[in-house]
């Protein structure tokens, strides 16, 4: 029994997934257990993290084996459900991969998506795990005061632009980088940077030290590589740097080279730290509340691109590493009769 398109890993990426590692199969519609939903997907999730969950080693999640269906979250409806707390049409948000039907049990399922006011798509982005690593990882990490300039990179992406939102909100002066002059525009006008900077353009750096004369307090990294170095060379005294994400290293094998960031960090006396959405699960919902509060009152503003079709999984994580995207990259599903 067929009728379940499915994005299947075929072959293990080195650097950045390309199409050719992915095979869209027509799998079987699986039957659902006792205790599990069977849900259709609406919305499938494009991740840059889907690299590392891709590579061969275990970072922070195992690697997906080859012929697996490709790990995504998305929003579906619930269209069956054997499990006690769903029903029939319920919108859950949960990992149920790159795939248009799936069975899984209530550890799948982050949420019941109950804001019927606000697109279910939203719990993918600005309420999903881009909003809320930004909440989560710039109050943690971050830790920003009123009057304190917060550097963020990938600015125009889905966790960037909620992270320079969010220190706005907070009294920060926000300072952003992106790729190109759309992006550096897109920054400043919807999402409300003080400065925005485009890594590409020459003077990148001379630009960034013009739009931090204090220095920047708050590094909010979602690219490590030569932004970061720039940004380091920056840092106010005190400053704290939380690693979000790795987006300009193309490959950990071998890991790439650049200046020793020890003697920086002592002289600033400032602090780096990890940051991973997936260790704070348990404020997930509170913290998307948070975030769909203030969307409601137009004071969170949010991008997604969403292109209709499975068959453009395959190319999505790459079009992310080539920086192609405008917003939350969200792939549609049609929904059938
Ligand atoms: N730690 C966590 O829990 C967690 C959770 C979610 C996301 N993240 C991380 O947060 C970052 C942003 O994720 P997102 O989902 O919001 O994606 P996104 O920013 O919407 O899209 C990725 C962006 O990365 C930028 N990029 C790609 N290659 C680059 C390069 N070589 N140098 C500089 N920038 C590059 C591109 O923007 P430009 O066009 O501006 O270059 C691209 O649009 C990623 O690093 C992701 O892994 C971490």
């Amino acid at each position: 029994m067929a009728g379940n398109l499915q994005v299947r890993v075929a072959g293990r990426p080195t650097g950045i997934p390309q199409a050719e590692h992915f095979a869209i199969v027509d799998g079987d519609v699986p039957a659902v257990g006792a205790g599990e939903i069977l849900v259709r997907n609406l919305f499938l999730s494009v991740e840059p993290a889907m690299r590392g969950w891709l590579a061969d080693r275990s970072n922070y999640a195992d690697p997906i084996a080859i012929g697996s269906v490709m790990r995504a979250l998305a929003v579906a409806e619930v269209i069956e459900s054997r499990a006690s707390g769903f029903a029939r049409g319920d919108r859950v948000l949960g990992w149920f991969g790159w795939q248009v039907f799936a069975a899984a049990g209530p550890a799948a399922v982050i949420r019941t998506i109950g804001d019927p006011d606000l697109p279910p798509s939203l719990a993918l982005g600005v309420l999903g795990l881009n909003g809320v690593t930004a909440l989560l990882g710039l109050e943690k990490v971050g830790r920003p005061v009123v009057g304190e300039t917060v550097v963020v990179s990938t600015a125009a992406g889905a966790v960037g632009s909620a992270v320079g939102q969010i220190a706005k909100r907070l009294g920060c002066r926000t300072v952003g980088i992106a790729g190109g002059a759309e992006k550096v525009a897109i920054c400043r006008e919807e999402f409300g940077y003080d400065a925005a900077i485009d890594y590409r353009a020459p003077g990148f750096e001379a630009a960034l030290a013009a739009a931090c004369p204090r220095g920047a307090d708050v590094y909010f990294d979602n690219t490590a590589g030569p932004i970061s170095d720039a940004v380091h060379r920056h840092l106010a005294l005190n400053a704290r740097i939380v690693i979000c994400g790795t987006a300009s290293v193309a490959s950990w094998d071998p890991a790439p080279a650049g200046p020793r960031v020890e003697r920086t960090l002592l002289t600033r006396r400032a602090s780096m730290g990890g940051f991973v959405v997936l260790d704070h699960m348990d404020e997930f919902n509170a913290a998307s509340a948070r975030l769909a509060q203030w969307v409601r009152e137009g004071k969170l503003n949010y991008r997604e691109e969403i292109v209709d079709g499975i068959e453009h999984c395959p190319d999505a994580i790459a079009d992310l590493y080539a920086g192609r995207n405008f917003g939350k990259r969200l792939i549609r599903l049609e929904k059938r009769a």
